[in-house]
């Protein structure tokens, strides 16, 4: 006899209840509590109830791990709180140096307590629970904007769908996803055995599988988390120590790294980076150094941040990997802004999982400071990601024919005489735009996905576009048909028509992203932003001088110069014209765009009396940060703030589950919604 649905939906939410409890003792603690045949039991079990009542299939049930199929294509999730970056140490004394900064600033004399932790090689990924539930994940991205990953996180084990214990109402933790290095092994080898392709190290395989569209592939891949930081928080005080914390999120079901110590003082800290270093190669996963962070919360948010870094943590690296191999030549290459940058061309070698025959020289300062011969032996430095570097040289093996690096006087793409610019390290090739390879770089700037975001338009396809003249300055982009497209190598008629409809697309751009693609010496995406905030619109900006450039916040005198510079070029001020007759458009900024409204879309309700602010003041800045304030509770109601004599509004936030936050929580929230409490 089949139960009613009520009996149903009762015994589906036990056995999800009971699934996700059995998925964190296994996948969480490693220390599973029933053998895998009564856990696959519930699952069956689970299965058939949902092939009975297919209503009863919500997300969060665990038989929702792997369904889905492909996407066409990545959606961005603005983060509530910008995902920040962390300082760096490569020696003890810079870590010194960090916990002498801590001590000034707090004006304390006694040891620090730090949390340290290993630092882990995978990819930064922010998962948002409502009411306890997996709402989405999403990459770091530029810190500000990431992208939705949700269908791919759904697949790792690790990541619960639902949280145990009483989660807050809202919860964003933070974290890093990692392939352990075992399963990365046997991946790899099934991959070679196949003849598919394999990735050079298990960071590359994280970010890749994170980041493609088929979740089916995520799932069948050894993909691992480690929780350790939060983001916004509604409804609940998390513990106010950093340790703490980790033990708090797995109360919640969120894995955390066992090795995470609380330590004293800079001593503690080096003792801890000395006893990982040692355990390194038998860790289970790989990382790249180690992370001091203040325990208490409080110190956190006196001690605040530096630009995009919180000055209460830091990163302790490992030494880069270093080998030894032979110089064969000296080439240089011309980039976007035409400079003039020596690489190394090795003997392929071996080094941080990779098999390297280029390394950078950065520049002639260095390769004359170095003194860097042809034919020589060198050092070769690899670290995580970065591009690989000649260290040093090892003269005493100097072979007595080794030739001196020259810097050519003429770019060795386009023949235009090559400028050393007095004051500077930095020698480049004067052709500008009538330089292929500057073009082809400033064109792969202008497409790329920080800049207008041209799905498509990649390396090669420009390179061809320019080789056959069809691509001279980005307004040329705007003009491309899908005939011409078709034509090209290894392009259809259905490609062709992709492209053209990315480039459509791409005219409807924000300010920031244009100025950051127009590739302007030193303007990065962080000055095209505050850029576009405080001119609003492009007129504005291109009638600025100098002068008033550089009372922009964070921009400097040389960015100035250099700013004013471009808008003053004649060649520069047609190109913006065309854009704009190409159909280029955005909005004006008028208001804070959308990544300084923390919180959109929630609405708040005020009540009582407040001590520190009036309500009307606490309205306006929930106001300013994008929420709503409204005067009556429902279902909707994000949470009740109540100072003192509040009355029947907490009876019907009670009434309707909506959380009740007091004074110093709405505190709380306004300063990190003005992003002044990122962990
Ligand atoms: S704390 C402020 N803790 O390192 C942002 N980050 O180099 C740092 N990472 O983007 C968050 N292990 O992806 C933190 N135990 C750890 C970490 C860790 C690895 C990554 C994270 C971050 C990057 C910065």
């Amino acid at each position: 006899m089949r139960p009613q649905l009520d009996e149903a939906r009762a015994r589906h939410a036990e056995l999800c209840g009971q699934i996700a409890y059995h998925n964190y003792r296994y996948h969480a603690l490693d220390e599973p509590e029933v053998s895998d045949a009564v856990y696959d039991n519930l699952m069956r079990e689970l299965l058939a109830l949902e092939a009975g009542w297919p209503e009863l299939v919500g997300p969060a049930s665990p038989s929702q791990r792997v369904g889905d199929t492909p996407r066409a294509g990545i959606a961005e999730i603005v983060h509530r709180l910008p995902m920040l970056s962390l300082e760096n140490a490569f020696s003890d004394d810079e870590v010194a140096a960090f916990d002498r900064r801590i001590h000034e600033r707090l004006a304390v004399d006694s040891d620090i307590e730090y949390a340290a932790e290993p630092k882990l090689d995978g990819l930064a990924i922010a998962l948002f629970y409502r009411g306890g539930r997996l709402e989405y994940a999403a990459t770091r991205g530029d810190g500000t904007t990431g992208e939705d990953v949700t269908p791919n996180v759904r697949t790792i084990r690790a990541v619960p769908l639902q949280l145990l214990g009483s989660p807050p109402h809202e919860l964003e933790v933070r974290g890093e996803v990692f392939m352990p290095t075992a399963g990365f092994k046997k991946m790899n080898e099934e991959a070679a055995a196949r003849g598919d392709k394999t990735y050079v190290n298990p960071r590359n395989a994280a970010a890749g599988i994170v980041r493609q569209l088929d979740p089916r592939v995520s799932a069948s891949r050894p993909l691992d988390i480690f929780f350790y930081a939060l983001g916004v928080v509604l409804g609940a005080e998390p513990p106010a120590r950093q340790t703490d914390l980790l033990a708090w999120l797995r109360g919640l079901g969120l894995k955390t790294c066992p090795e995470a110590r609380s330590v004293r003082g800079l001593a503690g800290c080096l003792a801890y980076y000395r006893s990982i270093g040692e355990r390194r190669e038998r860790l289970p996963y790989q990382i790249d150094g180690v992370v001091y962070k203040v325990e208490e919360r409080a110190l956190q948010a006196q001690l605040g941040f530096v630009s995009r870094a919180p000055r209460w943590q830091i990163a302790h690296k490992f030494p880069a990997e270093e080998v030894e191999t032979e110089l064969r030549d000296v080439e240089f290459q011309v980039g976007r802004t035409g400079a003039l940058t020596p690489v190394a061309r090795l003997a392929p070698i071996f080094v941080g999982g990779v098999t390297v025959s280029n390394a950078t020289l950065h520049n002639m300062d260095e390769v004359e400071r170095k003194d860097v011969r042809i034919g020589d032996w060198v050092v070769v430095r690899r670290a995580g990601d970065v591009i690989p570097e000649v260290a040093r040289v090892l003269k005493e093996r100097r072979p007595a024919d080794a030739r001196p690096v020259r810097l050519p006087e003429t770019c060795p793409v386009c023949n235009s005489p090559v400028r050393r610019d007095t004051d500077a390290a930095v020698a480049r090739c004067t052709g500008g735009y009538s330089c292929v390879a500057q073009r082809k770089e400033a064109l792969r700037h202008f497409a790329s996905r920080r800049a207008m975001n041209i799905e498509g338009l990649g390396e090669k396809l420009i390179d061809q576009l320019v080789d056959a003249d069809l691509l001279r300055t980005p307004a040329d982009i705007f003009r491309l048909s899908a005939p011409q497209l078709a034509a090209l190598d290894r392009m259809g008629d259905k490609s062709a028509a992709k492209l053209v409809a990315a480039i459509a697309d791409s005219r409807a751009t924000t300010l920031p992203r244009l100025l950051f693609a127009l590739g302007i010496r030193d303007v990065g995406e962080a000055t095209a932003l505050a850029l576009a905030r405080h001119f609003g619109d492009l007129p504005l900006l291109l009638a600025a001088d100098a002068a008033a450039i550089e009372t922009v916040p964070d921009v400097g005198p040389v960015i100035a110069a250099n700013l004013a510079a471009y808008i003053q070029d004649p060649a520069h001020l047609r190109l913006l014209q065309e854009l704009r007759e190409l159909g280029l458009h955005w909005p004006t900024i008028t208001e804070p765009a959308a990544a300084a409204q923390p919180l959109a879309g929630r609405t708040y309700v005020l009540t009582g009396t407040l001590q520190n602010s009036t309500r009307e003041g606490a309205e306006e800045k929930l106001l300013a940060l994008g929420a709503k304030v409204s005067s009556s509770v429902s279902r909707k109601t994000t949470a009740v703030i109540a100072g003192r004599d509040a009355g029947s509004k907490l009876k019907k936030a009670a009434e309707l589950s909506v959380p009740v936050l007091d004074e110093a929580e709405l505190e709380k929230i306004l300063a990190a919604g003005n992003g002044r409490q990122e962990p």
